[in-house]
């Protein structure tokens, strides 16, 4: 089936899109768990992962008590990944604590992890999509943490939901989208309907590993000036695992540097001096910051506010 939002009035979408799934009026939309997006609160308190004894994230911690656009830098094998998965408890913690608005969510298991992982929606280098399944049915999966097994098993949406999922679409530029398959979509757009799948959560904390490792130049602008507008416009905390320097400066008010699971460098980018880049990247007196970046730095800044092309 082939619609173009332009053709098909946003009404027409919503019933077009609910030919392929059971819709219903009387489920429950998706419900946001927060009664208010309020300041994060997330204070990590020497958080720690051994794996077989290797220690990949060594007793981090950190305070983050504002809404805030946080970029963790390091090599590959720094632990940032790692550091995020504990967030978020896709992988436990071997040791120290995580707490978000003063209550404790380490060690949180079935629903009440679930319920985190809704405020706390992650988002990853390789998007994590259904290839096979619509762009809309991608997005709507974001409420998968509050919908029964039997709703699930039945695809069965409320009407609500659909809608919901069109406007988070729209707002990033990708409405036209929402019926293809998502392998139809391009690297930058297949990152934007995860950001649009994390969002449908109505989360507190965004979560990016590596989001633009994957993607070219324009792509990577595209995708981390959305990261950026969702922070800036609802008042999101975004923390982003970069690979590169250069986009953590551009895009990020606070920057967190690890080197071998330790963090090294917590502080405002204009801090970060090339001798802490050097200490960050573990590099000699030979590091050049080239090193370190990714052609995006090719791009003007002033994209970065600006509105996402439609
Ligand atoms: N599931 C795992 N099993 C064993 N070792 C792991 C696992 N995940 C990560 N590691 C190790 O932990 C360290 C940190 O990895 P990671 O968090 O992926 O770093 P980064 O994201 O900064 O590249 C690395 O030495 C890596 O090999
Ligand atoms: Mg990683």
């Amino acid at each position: 089936m082939r619609v173009s939002f332009a053709d098909a009035g946003r009404a027409d979408l919503v019933t077009i899109l609910s030919l392929n799934r059971h819709v219903t009026d009387v489920g429950q939309p998706y419900e946001s768990q927060r009664k208010a997006l309020g300041d994060p609160m997330l204070h990590i308190t020497s958080l720690t992962k051994t794996f077989a004894g290797k220690t990949a994230v060594d007793r981090a911690t950190l305070e983050i008590d504002g809404p805030a656009m946080i970029g963790i830098i390091g090599r590959s094998g720094a632990g940032k990944s790692t550091l995020l998965r504990m967030l978020n408890g896709l992988t436990p913690a071997t040791s120290g604590e995580v707490t978000f608005q003063g209550k404790a969510v380490t060690g949180l298991k079935g629903a009440p992890l679930r319920a985190w992982q809704a405020q706390c929606a992650m988002i990853f280098q390789q998007f994590n999509l259904v290839p096979r399944m619509d762009v809309v049915s991608n997005v709507l999966h974001g409420t998968l943490n509050k919908r029964s097994t039997l709703a699930t098993m039945f695809n069965l949406y409320p009407r609500e939901d659909i809608g919901r999922a069109i406007d988070i679409l729209e707002r990033l530029g990708i409405a036209e989208h929402a019926a293809k398959r998502a392998e139809a979509l391009s690297g930058g757009q297949q990152q934007r309907v995860a950001i649009a799948r994390a969002l449908m959560q109505d989360p507190a904390i965004i979560l990016a590993d590596e989001p633009i490792a994957s993607l070219d130049p324009m792509n990577a602008q595209i995708v981390m000036d959305a990261l950026r507008r969702i922070h800036d416009e609802d008042g999101r905390t975004v923390i982003c695992n970069l690979h590169t320097l250069d986009t953590a400066r551009r895009y990020c008010d606070r920057v967190i540097g690890m080197f071998a699971g330790r963090i090294v460098f917590d502080g405002r980018p204009d801090q970060l001096t090339t001798g802490v880049a050097r200490d960050i990247y573990g590099a000699g007196d030979d590091f050049s910051e080239a090193a370190t970046s990714t052609a995006i730095a090719v791009l003007d800044r002033p994209g970065m506010l600006a509105r996402m092309p439609a």
